[in-house]
């Protein structure tokens, strides 16, 4: 661990990132549980001594090393209270604590974390912003060898990932090293029971999902049956000389926004109600339980879980069973409208990089008689995904938090 070098009570960042203090303290206040700023923008921001306090960066409170938290607020007097405060030459703001504690704080600092409503509503309270799409979208498309060299066009192929959720690289060897080479160049595959990477042909003698026929595959997501579905999924295309077999997309936060306009009650069963999927083999024998459509705490659709050959059977009371039928078939006619799908043949050298807890896939049948197609696949969590991207981030210039 690269262990950073702090004098006792000097104030550090206790993160990673720096914040650009594009506003100046002009003026601060003591109340009687809080201190009311006032910024050069006439901006106020209240912040309460509990949550100063508890945000105390010095290096009794944040290990230097780790810039992790080894002081807990438990520990501060119930009735603790600032008893001086001044603004410093720099900006910062030091507080005098009624327990001898002393914290400095940076402007910058405060003024991203600050909580007041303004600050709060010009905050993102979710770690991207969702870009719907229809049929007419131009698929983000990037170069393998770029991606491989370049940060900067790597960054713009994850934003494009994480953002819009479907995208293609091109130009990419027809190898099987290549997916992994581009995958680890993000972050660390996850692992299924169908390997750390996947092969997708047809396994004429023991196919042990439908993806591995030539059948078509209706629009799903890829391992709804895990309790954690994947974030990311990679489709490498090594060969495809057989006729037939087009990807399709859609966006299924899209789909679910329209479900939502078009019939509130659809949506709410989709939502509300668990549906088991399961992915029956003879060593293995995965199920989850979950809706069709996930809402996060706020009541926005994150996550769309669904792969019709791996649905069990509907378990719902009974009163319930005729308009969840409607529901499940208005979503599933959604995916097939042509409003909202994406249709490309993926050639060799190419490889779909997409949202599976967003994007559902689908492909079309193919002719097994008329040539080869071989596809590799892999996947990656989310999380790996939005790390990548912050810490790219960290490094550029202009990229580093800037408080509005
Ligand atoms: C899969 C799948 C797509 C394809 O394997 O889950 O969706 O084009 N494959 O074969
Ligand atoms: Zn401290
Ligand atoms: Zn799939």
């Amino acid at each position: 661990m690269n262990a950073i070098a702090s004098p006792a009570n000097q104030t550090f960042s206790a993160d990673w990132r720096t914040f650009e203090s594009t506003h100046r303290l002009r003026a601060v206040k003591l109340l009687t549980d809080s201190l009311e700023a006032t910024w050069d923008d006439d901006r106020i921001s209240h912040y309460h001594f509990l949550w100063l306090r508890d945000n105390c960066p010095c290096s009794q409170c944040v290990h230097p090393g780790t810039r992790e938290q080894m002081f807990e607020v438990v520990d501060a007097p119930g009735n603790l209270a600032a008893e001086s405060i001044s603004l410093n030459a720099t900006g910062s703001l030091t507080v005098h604590w009624s327990d001898g504690h002393r914290s400095v704080y940076e402007a910058g600092w405060l003024r991203s974390h600050a909580y007041d409503a303004l600050s709060r509503s010009e905050r993102a309270d979710r770690l991207y912003s969702v870009r719907p799409w229809e049929s007419d979208l131009l698929i983000p498309t990037f170069d393998y060898s770029a991606v491989m060299s370049s940060d900067p066009v790597l960054l713009d192929w994850l934003l494009a990932a994480r953002d819009i959720g479907l995208t293609m690289l091109t130009g990419m060897p027809a190898t099987g090293e290549a997916l992994e080479n581009v995958a680890r160049r993000i972050s660390f595959i996850r692992e299924s029971n169908f390997g750390v990477t996947f092969e997708v042909r047809t396994k004429a003698e023991a196919a042990d999902s439908n993806a591995y026929t030539a059948l078509e595959l209706p629009a799903h997501t890829d391992l709804p049956t895990r309790e954690l579905q994947p974030g990311l999924q990679f489709l490498h295309c090594l060969i495809n000389d057989a006729a037939g077999g087009e990807s399709t997309f859609v966006d299924g936060f899209a789909i679910a926004a329209t479900l939502r306009a078009a019939s509130p009650e659809d949506f709410r069963l989709l939502c509300e109600h668990p549906v088991e999927f399961w992915n029956k083999a003879p060593q293995s024998d995965y199920r989850s339980y979950a809706p069709i459509i996930g809402l996060d705490s706020r009541g926005e659709v994150s996550e769309i879980r669904l792969a019709n050959w791996l649905r069990a059977p509907f378990n719902l009371p009974a009163s319930e069973m005729s308009a969840f039928y409607r529901a499940y078939r208005h979503f599933s006619a959604l995916t097939r409208d042509s409003r909202f799908i994406v249709s490309r043949r993926l050639e060799a050298g190419q490889m779909w990089c997409f949202d599976n807890r967003r994007t559902m896939h689908a492909r079309k049948a193919f002719d097994q008689a008329s040539g080869k197609r071989f596809l590799r696949g892999c996947y990656m969590d989310r999380d790996e995904l939005l790390s990548r991207i912050l810490v790219l981030q960290r490094g550029e210039p202009g990229h580093s938090i800037r408080a509005a």
